[in-house]
């Protein structure tokens, strides 16, 4: 069966499926108890649980889980807020497999049929949820909203869009990749293309190469068979650190629509050549193997750092290196934009060519951007690194977090936050070498910057900068 391709008009509802889960418990809730503070929510928020649990026991998960994630991000709890929010919440338990399940949300849902079914479990799952919610006639005119990750290669994604589609159109897939909801990613769309100093030197005559560094300063945790059976590579670059990439890279959208930014991000994809294994490096730390879950000899990869290109005429010839690890020596996510080394110049005091000029977009934690310039040292007459700086919470005040910003994009029917079939399957292309033929994995030191080797793929261009860690 297709479905109606009419824009979904009633998206008032929100069903979640996985909300008893880890997922639910540090993101979700706290996202819905933020979108009730702003009395963004519309309508019921359904929860899909497991036939061992009822009403109340999800009420109290509910209370727990934002009262954790608020201590956690150091906010009180508003009571008033809380009792709204859990007043909106339904139940609906049973079998996700199981017909009756989806019977018992139709009655539940009533009228309000249309809504969106946001699946928040292994994927595994997403075929047979969709199908069911079709069946009941609850596919018709909804937004199904899917987590990551999106297949685990090529074949696996198309073969799950695929699927997807013969109950839903693409419009009506929301695809997640909470990074799209992260202010910064926003924020530098506005600082490249809403001031005319940015563009004219944003391409390859100007920039000598891109620097991406994901690094997270704590391991894998309660995680280890999800992240075993994952790896780095898969876990935060196809997704993530390749959508930052494309934010950075893209030509300027052009129109208001939700494919505007969608388009010009897919075509950076298109013009990225298969990575090459020879530009990757695997590390994998020091006490991985004791962690729960991990199998015994286990190969995955903790720790990335790879090159890849784009050959169009912004880009041809300037590398991108990306690099994104566990147990590293600090928690940062950074793109650093290197421009080319000035010519040396005797009148500076400066006997070689002087340092380039750098724009830093910090993503994690406490965004900004830092431009590092050169200016002269007040001691001596030479130049001396020196960074201007913009925190975006400290200039322009709090903004939202990113799951809250999803939630409510999918509720009001803005698309243009999720990530497209293409994409999905044009970063998986671009990936494949490396998912085909990793190189073997290095050990490294928790707390370090993962293994020396990372630093060969740079020689002869440039060496890793120092990530923009401390304020
Ligand atoms: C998730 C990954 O998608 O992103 C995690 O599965 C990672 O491994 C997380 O830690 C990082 O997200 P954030 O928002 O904390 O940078």
């Amino acid at each position: 069966m297709v479905a109606s391709r009419s824009t979904p008009q009633d998206t008032g509802t929100l069903v979640v499926f996985g909300i008893t889960g880890d997922l639910a418990r540090k993101m979700t809730f706290r996202a819905l108890y933020r979108l009730e503070h702003r009395r963004l929510l519309p309508g019921p928020v359904v929860g899909m649980v497991a036939p061992d649990w009822d009403h109340q026991r999800l009420v109290e998960r509910a209370r727990q889980s934002v009262t954790e994630a608020n201590r956690a991000a150091g906010e009180d709890v508003d009571e008033a807020v809380l009792a709204r929010l859990l007043d909106r919440l339904r139940t609906v338990s049973g079998d996700y497999g199981e017909p009756d399940t989806y019977l018992a949300l139709a009655k539940t849902l009533g009228s309000a049929r249309r809504g969106v079914f946001y699946l928040a479990v292994p994927p595994a799952l997403f075929a047979t949820i969709a199908r069911r919610l079709a069946e009941v006639g609850l596919a018709d005119g909804s937004y199904l909203m899917v987590e990551k990750p999106f297949g685990h290669d090529l074949a696996s994604a198309r073969a799950l869009n695929e699927q997807l589609h013969e109950v839903l159109a693409e419009e009506q897939i929301l695809r997640v990749d909470h990074f799209l909801g992260k202010e910064p990613l926003l924020d530098v769309q506005y600082l490249r293309f809403a001031n005319s100093l940015f563009e004219p030197v944003w391409n390859r005559h100007h920039i000598a190469a891109v620097q991406v560094t994901m690094a997270e300063n704590f391991g894998v945790a309660d995680r280890g068979s999800f992240y075993d059976a994952t790896g780095a590579l898969r876990d935060v670059v196809q997704n993530h650190l390749l959508q930052l990439l494309a934010t950075m890279a893209m030509d300027p959208p052009s129109g208001a629509t939700d494919d505007a930014v969608r388009d010009q991000k897919v075509d950076v994809f298109r013009a990225m050549p298969d990575a090459d294994p020879a530009h990757y490096v695997r590390g994998q730390y020091r006490g991985y193997l004791d962690v729960d879950g991990v199998a015994a000899g286990s190969t995955t990869e903790t720790y990335v750092a790879l090159r890849v290109d784009i050959d169009n005429w912004r880009w041809s010839g300037v590398p991108f290196f990306l690099r994104a690890g566990k147990s590293l020596a600090a928690r940062v996510t950074e793109v650093r934009v290197v421009f080319h080394r000035p010519p040396r110049l005797a009148f500076l005091g400066e006997p070689t060519r002087p340092e380039p000029t750098q724009i830093v977009l910090r993503v994690d934690p406490d965004p900004g951007l830092q431009l590092v310039v050169l200016a002269k040292d007040p001691a001596r007459p030479a130049p001396r690194r020196v960074p201007l700086e913009l925190l975006f919470g400290e200039a322009l005040g709090q903004f939202d977090e990113p799951y809250e910003r999803l939630l409510h994009a999918a509720l009001v029917g803005d698309h243009s936050l999720f990530v497209r079939e293409d994409a999905v399957e044009e970063t998986w292309r671009i990936l494949a070498p490396l998912v085909e033929t990793p190189p073997v994995v290095e050990e490294y030191e928790p707390g370090s910057w993962g293994p020396q080797s990372a630093d060969t793929l740079l020689r002869g261009l440039s060496s890793w900068h120092d990530p923009w860690t401390a304020r």
